[in-house]
């Protein structure tokens, strides 16, 4: 285990020394420049000096150098694939075009760059990321015959696994820890008309000094990167190394958006709870994973902990509520646990990963956990954060049909749903992803009919566990944070209880109980609902008043000791 590890390890990081020395702002130059040299010696005449080609350090670049950001006048149209990371690293990528002059289309017709934030991690992902560039493709053909402008750029992590292979494709290819570079390489393919790349893995980049502008006001990266290494998963290939943003950063980016209103913060990264802040020392919490539980690199030592991070932030800003998603049950310290009882801003709600209900099957997929130490867990979960009614959600993946799966090591993980019982499952068929080890060592051997049969047998679970949940709200009050319209009508609110369940509430006045007047409910209220129904999915209810996360804690902790006297 040692061994291959090391083996491992040694293999991300010579990945990151190609990215650098082969990829760094590479310029491919295609037939279409070839044809056309006279043209070529022109636009070099006022382009990218030599340095520009010479392979260096990607922080070395001076990004907005040759680009005059005020006159070119270019818009860009985002499209965004994948996890809530990616919907992070949209807006810092936005961010960083946006202070190089460029404006945001709302259409692609309107558009001089379409950018599409890509995900990898199966392979149905690419599949309709393929598609969508075949159309673009077209587009750009059009916009051509009619001397238009037109670039497109694959960002994120299919840009990092396929690097040169999509250079025939797109015009810049750039990878997760590359975004700064961004205007560089649109800069470098349009004077060039060639394709430009950098998809440098960095063993630094938090982007903590770009502050992201929202498009969705509701996330903060606090931590990238997977050192985990499941043996499925392509994610430590596209997303480097585990490396934690500085506490301070976050903290300020959440205060502003508190102080710009916004009610709620979801914190992010893969494994976000294996968050570890060296960069100011100290740090009060011990370095432990949790128990039956282990990790195939060794445990890093010192820094601050999540436990810290989100307590802080819990203080920082008692009005807002804090999720944070994707944790590995491998950290969830008690001091963690704890945290999310005593703060009632604190969700109550865990995604907890499990991923299969057989140890045979973790064992494979090299979770770092048995079916026992996971109920173990969820069992000492619940035994901290109790209560029947206002029970700590759960949610989880899972995966079907993993190399090796027997029909008894399927029925392991309906046995583990049906004990645990989820508020929501994302089940997803098992799809090869190549340099994992599961592609080097094991046989994707369950037939493709196999897996979809058992995923569906998942899914079928799932749902009729939430829908049993999601009917024990009825006739409970819920605090709900209101978010939109309704899909299905503008007459209805949408909002989210603290389990984030949706719920459907109609528009209509209430009484505000902080203001002492009646008035209509607005987007970012946080308003009591008694539920009247209930799907797997979504809960209905009535509006009862307009609240607040203090004003509705006070009343349950009142409830609390009412019932505990009587
Ligand atoms: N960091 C999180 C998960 C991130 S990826 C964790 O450790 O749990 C989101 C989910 O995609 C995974 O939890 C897994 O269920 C699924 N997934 C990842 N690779 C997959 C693959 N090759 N085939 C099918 N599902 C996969
Ligand atoms: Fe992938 Fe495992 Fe890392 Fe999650 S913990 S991102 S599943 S390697
Ligand atoms: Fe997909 Fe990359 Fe997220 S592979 S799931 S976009 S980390």
């Amino acid at each position: 285990m040692a061994l291959r590890h090391v083996l491992k390890r040694t293999t991300i990081w010579s990945r990151i020394i190609v990215g650098r020395n082969f990829c760094n702002s590479n310029v491919k130059l295609t037939s279409k420049t070839k044809n056309d040299l006279e043209s070529f010696k022109n636009k070099l005449s006022e382009g990218p000096s030599f340095s520009d080609f010479v392979q260096g350090n990607a922080s070395s670049i001076n990004t907005t150098a040759s680009i005059d950001k005020e006159k070119h006048g270019k818009s860009v149209y985002f499209e965004t694939y994948g996890c809530q990371m990616n919907v992070n690293d949209t807006e810092v990528a936005w961010s960083i075009l946006n202070k190089n002059g460029y404006s945001k289309s709302i259409d692609i017709a309107s558009a001089n760059v379409v950018l599409l934030m890509t995900c990898s991690i199966r392979e149905g992902a690419e599949t309709k990321i393929w598609k969508r560039l075949n159309y673009l493709k077209s587009i750009k053909k059009l916009k051509r015959r009619k001397k238009e402008n037109f670039q497109i750029c694959i960002l994120g992590c299919m840009a990092e696994r396929l690097k040169k292979d999509l250079l025939d494709h797109v015009d810049v290819i750039c990878g997760p820890d590359a975004y700064k570079d961004l205007p560089n390489l649109l800069h470098k393919s349009s004077m060039l008309g060639a394709s430009a790349m950098n998809v440098a893995l960095s063993l630094e980049e938090t982007y903590a000094d770009v502050t992201p502008l929202r498009l969705n006001e509701s996330s903060v990266s606090a931590f990238a990167g997977c050192d985990n290494m499941c043996s499925y998963c392509i994610v430590p290939f596209t997303r480097g190394r585990e490396r934690s943003r500085p506490m301070d950063s976050i903290i300020n980016e959440i205060e502003q958006i508190a102080d710009q209103g916004v009610k709620e913060v979801t914190l992010l990264g893969q494994n976000v709870n294996s968050y570890r802040d060296t960069s100011s020392g100290g740090g009060s919490y011990v370095t432990k994973t949790s128990s039956g539980f282990r990790t195939i690199y060794k445990p890093k030592k010192g820094g601050k902990r999540f436990a810290e991070l989100i307590s802080t932030i819990a203080d920082r800003v008692p009005d807002m509520r804090i999720r944070f998603t994707s944790p590995h049950p491998k950290d969830f310290p008690d001091e963690l646990i704890y945290a999310i009882k005593e703060y009632p801003n604190i969700c109550k709600q865990i995604h907890l990963p499990a991923q299969s209900g057989s140890s045979k099957v973790l064992d494979d997929m090299r979770r770092g956990y048995t079916r026992e130490a996971y109920l173990e867990l969820v069992d000492h979960i619940r035994s901290i954060v109790p209560g029947i009614k206002t029970y700590i959600a759960l949610s989880s993946d899972f995966i079907a049909g993993f190399c090796g799966e027997t029909e008894e090591d399927h029925l392991e993980t309906l046995s583990l749903m049906k004990l645990v019982k989820y508020n929501y499952s994302f089940c997803f068929p098992y799809s090869l992803r190549g340099k994992t080890r599961a592609y080097h060592r094991l046989n994707d051997d369950v037939p493709q009919e196999v897996k979809s049969r058992r995923h569906m047998e998942l899914i079928d679970q799932f749902r009729k566990d939430a829908l049993e949940i999601n009917q024990g709200f009825i006739n409970e009050e819920q605090l709900v944070l209101i978010e939109c319209d309704s899909k299905r009508s503008e007459l209805d609110w949408a909002g989210r209880n603290d389990q984030n369940v949706k719920v459907i509430l109609p528009k209509q006045e209430v009484y505000d109980s902080e203001k002492g007047i009646q008035r209509n409910i607005e987007i970012g209220d946080f308003v009591a609902v008694k539920i009247n129904s209930a799907t797997s999915q979504t809960l209905k209810g009535d509006p009862i008043r307009i609240s607040s996360i203090r004003e509705w804690n006070n009343l349950k902790d009142a409830e609390r000791i009412n019932n505990y006297s009587s």
